[in-house]
């Protein structure tokens, strides 16, 4: 039962169709609309998804007019790195406390979409490659923020991955591909947090905008998982409103100053539109209205000051050590190091477009150090992407007078933002060569990374460390100080592959499409899931962090060695700092499946994760409890996971490519219920283990036995046990049973 069900159905019955209808749309840019008559309020939406953009002037969705001053903490991909669903929730709480303080009714994040390459101009919003760890993100994002009784708006939704025509373009996605990785994270988010709104992306979906797509927003949003909140549309997604409304859509963002409104009861007065429909969108949009009252909830003045410590120590936590040969990080203190770059005293630290926030302070490194032993040397222009001779000759001698280089490196704002794609993985030529000149002279150069997402790094092997900061919020220059002096150790993990090259990643051949169409072709090899299947060399893999300390893995155990429908496995393992300084880890845990299903199905998947802090000495035991979903593939032919019996392999590690323990579990599952398809083949009925109706089919066959009957006499002609399977396995149900109906060939196959 909906929270507000009495109330909202006397408001709803008490309505005019013009009233009903009218709710349908916003009043403006921010807000919805009013009804006065029934004491019914507008409520207020912002951006999202890392702080608050609250305008109060003039309006806009790229970020080009200004906002209320907000704290800006650490932008999707770098939250999604901590791997730590605790500090998110706490950072969703920080950001749930400012839009009530503001009179926020929803706030508009987490912004989940998959990074299917990282071109994507938005993948510094956006999450991670993997859907699990998306959706687990997401879920502790939403919790935190619906706390304090702010909505959320889980968005985009679905399959909008790019920003090259994006909203038009028509991303065409098989059905597994779908379930298994671009909903994967909505459905972990609406199933685990009940968020208050879905955001509809604008994008089309294999030929149907997002928006009017029932078939995502009603059947699998609402019937399958349940979703029992809103969905509004991206600001302008709207194509035909009354489509959009049948579909499932309730409310089209922003204003349509009353023209939509018009088609709505246009559409229920000629007949061409159910009331009905309109009355439950209309009764959804009530319930969520009623559920946050800002006059109600308003708290008064947050502390911003505490906000900015916060998001500090979030973005130290959510930073992720690449490399630090020889342990030369953390720095000491005591000796003078060269802090290169205008990054270094303005750090990048938040993307550009409709998540661009007023943020209350910024502070830099060179500010964040100015009690140690700094000097500082500029390197290039302020805009991080024009070289200069003087500035780069100076950088070179304050790097020779240091014990250490650290320089700021990364993408200046023109390179990666919402509204456009980068085309290629290079940080800007002045920096390259700013970096080779500094380690050409400074054996201890350390960079620092600002960034959304990965960047190419031509001169990793002469550089002693890399920290990759990300787009770490207001305080990350105050965050790497701490990081690099070893007042914080860090513990973030990749939450995507940095690739070698573009030409390596999953979507190269298929991004970003024609215009028209992008075909999502590499299908659900998204990510780590492609590179580890291919065995391919990357630069780091995902789940990739170190540490100052170290961590021994051991005593992996199972509850059992088998596992089947409606039971669980628990999974054990134990894990200690072996180091001398206290610290946390991230303990991975990755599915393999059966070697002969390799060819359709991952190398392995990401199915369990657990970050841990401990002491130096201490140990902990860390527990995934695991059902039989979690071993599943999405099978389109059925429409239902299925997790098929076999041997799978449970792997424990701190990246996907660092596997530390392995165990393995044997699954006893009921196979789905095979339908008749003319696709259907023998070697789907041996894989299935349905022996029952191979053997009834081979029987009946008169091809098969005439050909059987005489033993081979000639070696040459004789079919090993392997050669029969490989060749039946391939010939189609509808060719062996050629004297059949489907009714007659179901019946066998429901032989087993
Ligand atoms: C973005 C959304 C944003 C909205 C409102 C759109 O352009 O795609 O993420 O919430 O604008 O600013």
């Amino acid at each position: 039962m909906k929270q507000y069900e009495q109330q909202v159905k006397k408001l709803v019955s008490q309505m005019t169709l013009e009233e009903k209808a009218s709710l349908c749309s916003g009043a403006d840019f921010w807000n919805t609309k009013a009804i006065p008559r029934l004491q019914l309020s507008s409520v207020m939406v912002s951006d999202g998804p890392h702080g608050l953009r609250k305008q109060s002037g003039p309006a806009d969705h790229l970020g080009l007019n200004d906002s209320m001053e907000a704290v800006c903490f650490p932008a999707g991909s770098a939250m999604a790195s901590s791997f730590d669903r605790t500090l998110i929730r706490h950072i969703g709480q920080l950001l749930g406390e400012e839009a009530k303080s503001e009179h926020i009714h929803t706030l508009l994040g987490p912004a989940i979409n998959i990074k299917r390459s990282p071109l994507c101009g938005r993948n510094f919003e956006y999450l991670s490659e993997d859907p699990y760890l998306a959706g687990e993100m997401a879920s502790s994002y939403v919790e935190g923020v619906q706390s304090q009784d702010v909505g959320v708006s889980v968005k985009h939704y679905a399959a909008n991955n790019q920003e090259y025509r994006r909203m038009s373009t028509d991303s065409t996605v098989d059905e597994r591909t779908l379930r298994e990785i671009y909903l994967k994270a909505f459905e972990i988010t609406v199933r685990n947090s009940r968020p208050w709104t879905i955001m509809g992306a604008y994008n089309r979906l294999n030929g149907t905008y997002c928006c009017e797509n029932e078939w995502l927003l009603t059947t699998v949003l609402r019937e399958e998982w349940g979703f029992d909140g809103i969905v509004m549309s991206d600001w302008g997604a709207v194509n035909n409103r009354v489509r959009a409304l049948q579909a499932g859509l309730n409310l089209e963002m922003p204003a349509s100053d009353g023209l939509t409104d018009q088609l709505i009861v246009d559409a229920v007065k000629d007949g061409s539109l159910d009331i009905t429909v309109l009355d439950n969108a209309v009764s959804d949009l009530v319930n969520w209205v009623l559920k946050g009252q800002p006059e109600t909830s308003f708290s008064g003045e947050y502390d911003k000051a505490l906000h900015h410590e916060e998001s500090r120590k979030a973005a130290a936590q959510c930073a992720v050590l690449l490399k630090n040969e020889a342990n030369i990080l953390p720095l000491s203190k005591r000796n003078t190091v060269a802090f290169i770059g205008p990054f270094a005293k303005v750090p990048r630290f938040q993307g550009g477009g409709s998540s661009h926030i007023h943020a209350s302070r910024l502070i830099g490194a060179v500010e964040a150090a100015k009690t140690l032993p700094v000097i500082y040397a500029a390197g290039v222009e302020a805009d991080g992407e024009t070289r200069s001779e003087a500035l780069l000759s100076e950088a070179i001698s304050a790097a020779k007078q240091a014990t250490a280089a650290v320089l700021f490196a990364g993408l200046p704002e023109s390179f990666e933002s919402e509204g456009y794609d980068r085309t290629h993985l290079e940080l800007p030529a002045c920096q390259n060569e700013l970096i080779e000149a500094v380690a050409a002279v400074q054996p201890n150069t350390i960079i620092v990374l600002h960034n959304g997402s990965p960047v190419a790094m031509p001169w990793l092997d002469h550089v002693a460390a890399v920290l990759e900061m990300y787009l770490g919020g207001q305080a990350v220059g105050a965050a790497a100080v701490d990081l690099l002096y070893g007042d914080a150790n860090p513990c973030g993990k990749l939450a995507e592959t940095f690739p070698l090259r573009i030409e390596d990643t999953p979507s190269y051949l298929n991004f970003p499409g024609d215009g028209q169409t992008v075909r999502y072709g590499e299908g659900v090899f998204v990510g780590y899931r492609w590179y580890d299947s291919r065995h391919m060399k990357v630069l780091f893999p995902f789940g990739h962090g170190l540490s100052y300390t170290t961590f021994a893995f051991d005593q992996l155990s199972l509850s059992s060695e088998t596992l089947t429908d409606g039971e669980q496995l628990t999974v054990r393992i134990s894990i200690k700092n072996t180091g001398l300084l206290a610290g946390s880890e991230v303990v991975q845990l990755y599915i393999a499946p059966p070697e002969k299903q390799l060819d359709y199905r991952p190398a392995q998947e990401l199915k369990g994760f657990e970050k841990t802090a401990l002491q130096p000495g201490a140990e902990k035991t860390v527990t995934f409890v695991l059902d039989t979903r979690a071993f599943a593939y999405y099978r389109s032919s059925n429409s239902c996971w299925y997790a098929p019996s076999g041997c799978y392999e449970l792997r424990i590690g701190n990246s996907s490519r660092n596997i530390l323990c392995r165990a393995s579990v044997t699954l006893k599952t009921k196979p789905p219920r095979l339908i008749y398809s003319e696709s259907l083949t023998m070697g789907d009925l041996l894989e299935h283990g349905m022996m029952n109706a191979f053997g009834a089919l081979l029987q009946d066959n008169a091809l098969f036995n005439a050909n059987t009957s005489t033993p081979a006499t000639d070696e040459n002609t004789a079919l090993t046990p392997e050669m029969m399977e490989a060749m039946l396995g391939g010939l189609p149900l509808h060719a062996i049973a050629r004297n059949k109906t489907r009714e007659e060939i179901q019946k066998i196959l429901d032989l087993g």
